[in-house]
């Protein structure tokens, strides 16, 4: 409730900040286009068999190590079943989670980044230091001599743990003998999970087939890498009506989404449709910052899945990291 609260207050100057700050530094819209092709809507049957799976795998990233490792988080374990887990690797503090786990039912990988506190998360969005950089050409070859670029916080932290993940993601493919990963995350582990998928399709086998969906991403990069991730992952990600974390940074500031947004419209959560394009206006895009909701950046998403410590057994309290 606290992060709830303090949320609702530091909001209001995250939106508004980015575009005072940035703006003398960057300028005007580097000319990132916005799609507005007609929604179509997505089936029921179509969110339970290819989104609630990564949600549920992403709501327990919000848990304590520990429960992880036992696979013994309350509810959010208690979803998914017959579930190995294999690594974690940062601390739930500066460096957020991330674990590997072994999902016997789907024959998959699964790697899920925590999100991270809601504050600390849009003043990261919010901070004049973390303009957009070159992707890392070491990590990534053919962003070389590109114009790609991503977010520094982002890529900071994502470079914090990356080779440990890696390795571990190998390590994983080696000793299961699996031929499918699932990458996914909310809200900073979001943006973290775009980055993460990249990488892992950049160091496997072609034969592995690697999925990304994500929840609550704001916009990670320039147009160039939104054009990146399209040819590369192809991610899936879902945004929930007025989430404003989905909007920043802003277009005006260079930042854009990659394609395959899929919108969470209303709160019966029966109403999902798919966007074409990148940013599409029919979709999160065209939300006006001043209707926004921080709660649907929480949830629920579909079939009630709510992002946060609150939903794990040890409860905003059972986490002496925090
Ligand atoms: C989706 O899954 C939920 C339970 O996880 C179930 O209640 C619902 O009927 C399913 N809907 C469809 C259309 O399969
Ligand atoms: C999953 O667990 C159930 C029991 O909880 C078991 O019957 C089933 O065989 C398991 N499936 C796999 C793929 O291990
Ligand atoms: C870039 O990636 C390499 C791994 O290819 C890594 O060792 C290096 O630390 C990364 N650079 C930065 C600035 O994070």
């Amino acid at each position: 409730m606290l992060t709830l609260i303090s949320l609702l207050s530091i909001l209001p100057a995250a939106l508004s900040a980015p575009l005072s700050i940035f703006g003398q530094n960057i300028g005007p819209s580097t000319g990132s286009d916005s799609a507005n092709g007609t929604p179509t809507p997505v089936s029921l049957a179509t969110v339970n068999s290819t989104l609630l799976r990564p949600a549920q795998f992403a709501r327990v990233a919000y848990c304590g190590t520990s429960e992880i490792e036992s696979w013994n988080c309350g509810a959010p374990c208690e979803a998914l079943k017959n579930i190995t887990f294999l690594q974690a690797g940062g601390d739930q503090g500066a460096i957020p989670l991330y674990y590997i786990a072994h999902d016997a039912d789907e024959q998959q990988l699964v790697v899920a980044h925590e999100g991270t506190d809601p504050v600390k998360f849009l003043s990261i969005l919010n901070d004049a230091q973390f303009g957009l950089v070159p992707l890392n050409s070491s990590r990534f070859p053919e962003a070389a001599n590109t114009d790609i670029q991503v977010h520094d916080g982002f890529q900071q932290t994502f470079e914090r743990t990356a080779d440990g993940l890696l390795a571990g993601v190998k390590a994983g493919l080696a000793s299961t003998g699996v031929s499918k990963i699932a990458v996914t995350g909310h809200s900073l582990g979001a943006a973290l999970a775009s980055m993460t998928g990249a990488m892992i399709i950049d160091a496997v086998d072609p034969s592995v087939q690697v999925t990304v969906t994500t929840f609550g991403m704001p916009r990670g990069g320039n147009q160039a890498f939104a054009d990146f991730l399209d040819s590369k992952v192809g991610l899936t990600f879902v945004t929930n009506q007025h989430d404003p974390v989905t909007i920043v940074p802003p277009k005006a500031l260079g930042f854009q989404h990659s394609s395959g947004e899929i919108h969470i419209v209303d709160d019966t959560q029966q109403n999902l449709v798919a966007c074409p394009g990148q940013d599409n206006v029919n979709c999160a895009t065209g939300n006006s910052l001043i209707e926004f909701d921080i709660v649907n950046h929480l949830g629920p998403y579909f079939d009630d899945v709510t992002f946060g410590s609150q939903e794990c057994a040890g409860g905003i309290f059972g986490q002496g990291s925090r």
